[in-house]
C-alpha cells in the first residue's frame, strides 16, 4: 500500500512520506495546517487511491468520544415499549436494537480495511482527544450494555485534523505520526491550481498569483487567503470574465483587485489592505 498522490490531488513529496509512514508504523496520521490546505480531502485522496472506503466524523465543540463509538437510544426503547404493537414488544427486548453504531463501531466491524477521517479535532473540547486515546490504541473498546467487545478485525487507516485552534495532550500526539502541510509554495501551488483549472490562461494566472502572494505577504493581517481562497477567487475571475488588465498593476494605477472578498474575510484586513494600495498610489 503506497499513497502517490492522485490526479485530483497535489501531494508534496514530503506529505506523501508522512502518509506512507503512518500506514507503516500503523498509527494515525495527524495533519495540521492553515484551513484551506488540503487537509480533509488529503483523507478522501488517499482513501480512494488505496480503494478503501472512507468513514468521516466531523467534530463540533459539542461532540463527545463516546459518540463515536456507540451511543445507547433509550428514549426509542421507551417509547418501543409503550406501543402495543407485537413487532415493537420483540424489538424491545433485545437491547442491541437501541445500541446506534457510531463511526469507530463501524470501521472496526467493517469486513475490510478502511479509512477513518476525524476531521478537525481541536474543535472538540480538551478531554475528547485523551478519550479516545485507547480505543485507537488498542483499536478496542467495549460496550456496556451488550456486554460485547468490539476488536478491529482490521485496522482502518486514520486520519486525524486539526487546525491549530487548541494544543493537543502530550499522550495523544505520542501515539500519532504528526505532518504539518506548510503553505504551499508559488510552484506547487500553480500544479494545485493547473488540477483544478486547466485550461486557465498563463498571464491571468500569473496575475493573480502575483497579487494573491501580495494580500497574503501583507504584514498584519488577521486571516491570511489560502488554497481554497485562491481557487474561490480565480474560479470568480473566471467566471466574470475579468480582463488581465485588471489585476496588472500598470506603472500609473495601483488599485484594489477586483472581487478581493473572496480572499480576505474581514473589515480589518480589508481596510488594512485599501489603505496600503492608497499609499502607494500616492508615492507613485
Ligand atoms: N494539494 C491540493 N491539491 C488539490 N486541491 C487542493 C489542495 N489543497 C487544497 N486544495 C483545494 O482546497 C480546498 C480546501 O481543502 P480542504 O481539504 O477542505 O482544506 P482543509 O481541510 O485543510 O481546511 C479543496 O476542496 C481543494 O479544492
Ligand atoms: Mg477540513
Amino acid at each position: 500500500m503506497k499513497f502517490q498522490g492522485s490526479q485530483n490531488y497535489v501531494a508534496t513529496q514530503d506529505l506523501m512520506l508522512a502518509v506512507n509512514a503512518a500506514i507503516t508504523l500503523q498509527r494515525p496520521l495527524l495533519v495540521k495546517g492553515e484551513p484551506g490546505t488540503g487537509k480533509t480531502m488529503l483523507a478522501e485522496e488517499v482513501a480512494q487511491a488505496l480503494d478503501m472506503p472512507l468513514l468521516q466524523w466531523h467534530i463540533k465543540s459539542t461532540t463527545k468520544a463516546q459518540q463515536g463509538l456507540y451511543e445507547y437510544d433509550a428514549v426509542s426503547r421507551l417509547r418501543d415499549s409503550q406501543l402495543a404493537e407485537h413487532d415493537s414488544a420483540e424489538r424491545v427486548k433485545d437491547i442491541r436494537n437501541y445500541i446506534v453504531k457510531g463511526v469507530l463501531w463501524q470501521a472496526f466491524t467493517a469486513d475490510r480495511p478502511v479509512a477513518l477521517l476525524i476531521d478537525e479535532i481541536d474543535k472538540a473540547d480538551i478531554e475528547f482527544p485523551n478519550d479516545l486515546l485507547r480505543e485507537l490504541d488498542r483499536m478496542e473498546f467495549y460496550c456496556y450494555e451488550t456486554r460485547e467487545l468490539i476488536r478491529a478485525k482490521h485496522r482502518p487507516l486514520v486520519f486525524i485534523t486539526s487546525n491549530n485552534e487548541k494544543e493537543l495532550p502530550d499522550a495523544f500526539l505520542r501515539r500519532c505520526f504528526f505532518h504539518y502541510i506548510k503553505f504551499p509554495d508559488a510552484e506547487t501551488m500553480q500544479r494545485i491550481v493547473d488540477v483544478h483549472f486547466p485550461k486557465l490562461k498563463k498571464e491571468l494566472l500569473a496575475a493573480a498569483m502575483k497579487t494573491f502572494y501580495d494580500v497574503r505577504n501583507l504584514p498584519g493581517l488577521k486571516k491570511k487567503p489560502s488554497t481554497s481562497e485562491l481557487l474561490d477567487w480565480l474560479k470568480l475571475l473566471m467566471a466574470e470574465d475579468i480582463p488581465l488588465e485588471a489585476l496588472q498593476s500598470a506603472d500609473s494605477k495601483v488599485s484594489v483587485p477586483p472581487l478581493v472578498g473572496a480572499l480576505l474575510k474581514n473589515e480589518q484586513d480589508t481596510t488594512l489592505f485599501e489603505k496600503l494600495v492608497f499609499m502607494n498610489q500616492r508615492n507613485r
